[in-house]
Formats: structure tokens, sequence, C-alpha cells
């Protein structure tokens, strides 16, 4: 037992998308969501520059809010600084988003599956990997979801302008026969209600991994005994190293999408 909370961090707003799964699933656990905002997009910074980003962010949900667990409710630091991360911080057990090629290409049909993430998550070991050991025989079409995260960091995600920008991403996708499309960024759920209308009438599934990353912090916690208490009052936090306007949007859009 354990009634420390679970901390979810990502570049901005794209990881509520992880925390509404996790509150979902586990509504006994406190939690503290830490969104940078101040150095959002990452995904098109360097890798060494995201390490210490993720650093700085990890060791604040660690070391001054006591996390038990922590979320790294983001593919693009998952993808450059996880192994650095849970070297560092040994002690604490740390999810990391995985993406979700795996189910897509066990699921298509066509043997076309898009993947929309950011560059630099695109060209990281973990996917290559991924895509390699699951992609056999299957065509994997990758493209950068290129203005999607400012998109929804701007509160634009239900705009004209959205629906433009993911019809250019998508429809090369369509186009191939694609008939799974992964989302590889935790801000691309936001932009579910578009995506559906892009895709409609064309038999495609949206495979967003988020609940998958649910279950593997319930799969954790019992692993490593670290359940709240019956007792527990869970509580919810938000942090940012953006300025207080921008930590109250991120608890807006959190209780916007309970
Ligand atoms: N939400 C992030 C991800 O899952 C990062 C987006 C960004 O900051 O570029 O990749």
């Amino acid at each position: 037992m354990n009634d420390s909370p679970i901390g979810v961090y990502d570049s901005g707003l794209g990881g509520l998308t992880v925390w509404l799964e996790i509150r979902r699933l586990l509504p006994a656990e406190s939690l503290v969501y830490l969104g940078d905002g101040k150095n959002c997009p990452y995904g098109s910074r360097p890798g060494e520059e995201i390490r210490v980003l993720a650093d700085e962010a990890v060791g604040r949900l660690v070391h001054d809010e006591g996390c038990k667990l922590v979320v790294v409710a983001c593919n693009t630091a998952t993808a450059a600084a996880i192994d650095s991360l849970r070297a560092k911080y040994a002690g604490v057990p740390i999810v990391g988003m995985e993406p979700a090629v795996k189910p897509a290409c066990l699921a298509t049909r066509s043997r076309v599956v898009g993947v929309l993430a950011t560059e630099r998550s695109l060209d990281g070991e973990l996917f290559r990997h991924t895509a390699a050991r699951y992609g056999e025989g299957i065509e994997v079409l990758t493209v950068p979801g290129r203005g999607f995260v400012e998109l929804v960091e701007s509160d634009r995600e239900s705009t004209p302008e959205a629906e433009t920008c993911v019809r250019a991403a998508v429809e090369p996708m369509l186009e191939r026969g694609a008939d799974q499309i992964v989302l590889g960024c935790t801000h691309y759920p936001f932009l579910l209600p578009v995506l559906k209308r892009v895709v409609a009438g064309h038999g495609v599934t949206i495979v967003d991994p988020s609940p998958a990353v649910a279950r593997r912090v319930e799969q954790l916690l019992d692993e490593n005994g670290l359940r709240a208490s019956r007792m527990h009052r869970p509580t919810f936090e938000f942090r940012t190293f953006a300025d207080e306007a921008y930590r109250r949007r991120l608890e807006r859009k959190a209780l916007e999408s309970l």
C-alpha cells in the first residue's frame, strides 16, 4: 500500500489523454500531472535537449512531489529519454508510451498500417525496432503530424484549419489502403473528432495506446505493492514549467475531458 501520487508527464496538454485513462481505470489513486508547457513542442528538438527536459520533469515528480510511479505520457520524451530516466530513477517504476504498432499490425487486413507521430519519435530507435519487429510483410507508413501539436496547444483542434492539416497527413495513408492508423503522439487523440470525419467511409480503425498504458500502470502498482489504501481520498494536482495561466488551462482541459 502506498498513498503517494502517480506522476504523469508530457511536453504540454497531450498527456492529459493518458491521465484520463489512468483516472478512469484507477479512480482511487492520486495523480500529479506535469505539463511542461514552457518548452512545448518537443517534436523537432534534438534528442539531447529532450533528455535534459525529461530529466528535470521526472526529477520534480519524484523528488518534489514524492511520486511512487511516473508515467512519461509523451512518445517523444519516451523515445529520447526512457532508458536514461529508468537508470537514474531506478527506485521508481517508470512507464513510457509504446508505439501501438504491434496491435495495429496484428489487426490489419489490408496489410497497410499508418502511423502518425512527431518527427523525433519517428526517427527514434524505439519506433524503428517496433516497426521492424511486428511489421514484417506489412507496409508501415509513417507520417509526421505537422502542426498537430500546435493546434491542440492553442485550442484550435476543432477548426477548419485542423481538418486541412489532418487531411494532408492522412489522405496519403488512405490512398495506399491503410486500415489501421496509430496515434503515436499523446496530443493527437484531441484531434479524434476531426480524424474520424476524415477517415469516415474508409473502414479505418484508429489505434490509441493510452488505455493499454493505463493497464500497464495498474499491473506495475500490483507487482510492486503500490496501490493506494482503501481509506485514501485521491487528489488531482496540475503542475507546469510555464505560467499560472497555463497551469489553469491544464486543469480546465483535464476536467472538461472527464
Ligand atoms: N505529446 C507528445 C508526444 O506524445 C509530444 C508532442 C510535442 O511536444 O511535440 O509525442
